[in-house]
């Protein structure tokens, strides 16, 4: 029996092709372990959106260097945006492979399985989306679904189109059979995927738009909860918010990435939207019937941003009140846009603007969370931290309620169930509560 071993880094992208890689490896008859000194097959899917998450995928093969007889692989990202570079940096690596040959990595196997030693898959120009027989999922009641693999757009400071090429949509007929297969063996919630959801454009006759998929995926008997990501405000239409007006089991939460709030700096990071036509969107989903949560993403020091730029950006999170953000120092990449721009802004500057940022916006989500004390949250029960003793909930709004139940519960009983849970406590990252219903 072979066996392989697979670490994976960056996004939610990444992990689901993970869980495709893992399906296509044990069809072939290869077993997963959980370390690389056990397998023979090693394969690191890799990010190379910031430096730093290209750095640890060097700093891992490195590690892996004196591991005799085995056959490593890297995949994903770095793969495709080193190519055949990364058998120079790293020579006991054997296999690159970028995302838009993973259609092809059954053929791939087989070459390393002869005894080949430098095998890639590295074209761009698939019109292929990788779809696989059987996907290894670990969760058993939220599930990933692809539904849009690459992207078309060209911020100015983003590798993704280059190592994930152009966007291909799947159809709504695949979508859909893998919702409803998932759902028929007891999923209940679904994310589904993509660099730019709102781009989803139907392939087949039907010629169905994001909106009208969300919609048809809310409504599969047994799905209780959908969320998507990643949405492109250029893209982002009302027809989305009227979705999640008519339909429950689409979550009260939008990731809406703002990158500034500046409209000299969006022009410049070339994101096709202004601060008001991005506004016009929050007031669509602040308008809503529904209490839909707000997250996005921000770069701090992109080539030209002033003071005055960043003081904009600060105001934004006052005006909007996000419930959470990820934020970021920009980092200059290979092949980018933005690279003939320089990087003029100091790290230590870089850093006190993320810093400044991230306090405005702890203390936005401290008042945000307070403000549900004394709710009733729908969670889905998704563990137990045995060290504070209370079940880990997450409710609609895509918010961390750990809670205490009325009695001790077996984990079968409890993980996957959804259940009220009373707020008592609020703190900046997660809400803690009582559930008084004895499961
Ligand atoms: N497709 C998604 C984002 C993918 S990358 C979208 O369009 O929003 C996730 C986030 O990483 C981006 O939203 C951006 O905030 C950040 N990011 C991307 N490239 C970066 C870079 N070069 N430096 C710093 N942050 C970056
Ligand atoms: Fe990158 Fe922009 Fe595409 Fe998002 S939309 S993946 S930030 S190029
Ligand atoms: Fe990283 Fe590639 Fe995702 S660069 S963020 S793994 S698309």
């Amino acid at each position: 029996m072979k066996s392989f071993y697979i670490e994976t880094f960056g996004c939610q992208m990444n992990v689901h092709d993970s869980e495709k890689v893992i399906g296509t490896l044990e069809r072939r008859g290869y077993a997963q372990v959980q370390s690389p000194d056990e397998a023979d097959l090693v394969l690191f899917n890799t990010c190379s959106i910031r430096d730093k998450a290209e750095q640890k995928v060097f700093q891992r093969l490195n590690e892996n260097k004196r591991a005799k007889g085995k056959v490593i692989g890297v995949l994903g990202c770095v793969a495709q945006q080193e190519g055949e570079k990364i058998f120079e940096k790293a020579p006991h690596v054997n296999l690159v492979v970028g995302s838009a040959s993973y259609p092809k990595l059954g053929e791939l196997l087989v070459q390393i399985e002869r005894g080949d030693r430098r095998v890639t898959g590295l074209s761009l120009d698939s019109d292929d989306t990788f779809e696989t027989p059987m996907t290894r999922r670990d969760n058993p009641h939220r599930a990933y679904i692809t539904i849009i693999e690459g992207c078309d757009k060209s911020c100015a400071y983003c590798v993704v189109p280059f190592t994930r090429g152009h966007e291909r949509s799947r159809t709504s007929d695949s979508v859909m059979n893998e919702a409803r297969q998932l759902a028929a063996v007891g999923y209940s919630e679904i994310q589904l995927l993509g660099q730019n959801v709102n781009s989803y454009r139907d392939p087949s006759p039907a010629g169905w738009n994001f909106a009208q998929l969300l919609e048809a995926v809310g409504s599969v008997q047994g799905i209780r909860r959908v969320r998507f990501t990643t949405s492109h405000p250029r893209d982002f239409g009302k027809d989305i918010v009227d979705a999640i007006d008519r339909t429950e089991t689409l979550c009260n939460m939008v990731h809406l990435p703002v990158q500034s709030g500046s409209t000299h700096v969006l022009a410049a990071m070339q994101r096709q939207y202004t601060r008001d036509e991005y506004m016009r969107r929050i007031e669509w989903l602040k308008g809503s019937k529904r209490s839909i949560a707000l997250s996005t993403d921000i770069i701090v020091g992109f080539p030209g941003e002033t003071e005055e730029d960043f003081q904009m950006t600060l105001d934004l999170l006052d005006q909007v009140e996000y419930d959470s953000i990820f934020s970021f120092k920009y980092s200059p990449r290979p092949n980018t846009g933005a690279l003939s721009l320089g990087d003029h802004i100091p790290e230590e500057e870089k850093g006190r603007r993320l810093t400044m940022l991230q306090e405005k916006q702890r203390a936005i989500q401290i008042r945000r969370n307070s403000a549900l004390v004394g709710t009733e949250q729908e969670v889905l029960v998704e563990g137990f931290n045995s060290s504070t003793g209370q079940w880990i909930g997450r409710t609609s709004q895509n918010r961390v309620l750990n809670f205490v139940a009325a009695r001790q519960a077996l984990r079968e009983e409890m993980i996957g169930k959804y259940l009220p849970v009373r707020v008592t406590r609020a703190g900046p990252n997660s809400l803690a509560g009582e559930c008084a219903i004895a499961v």
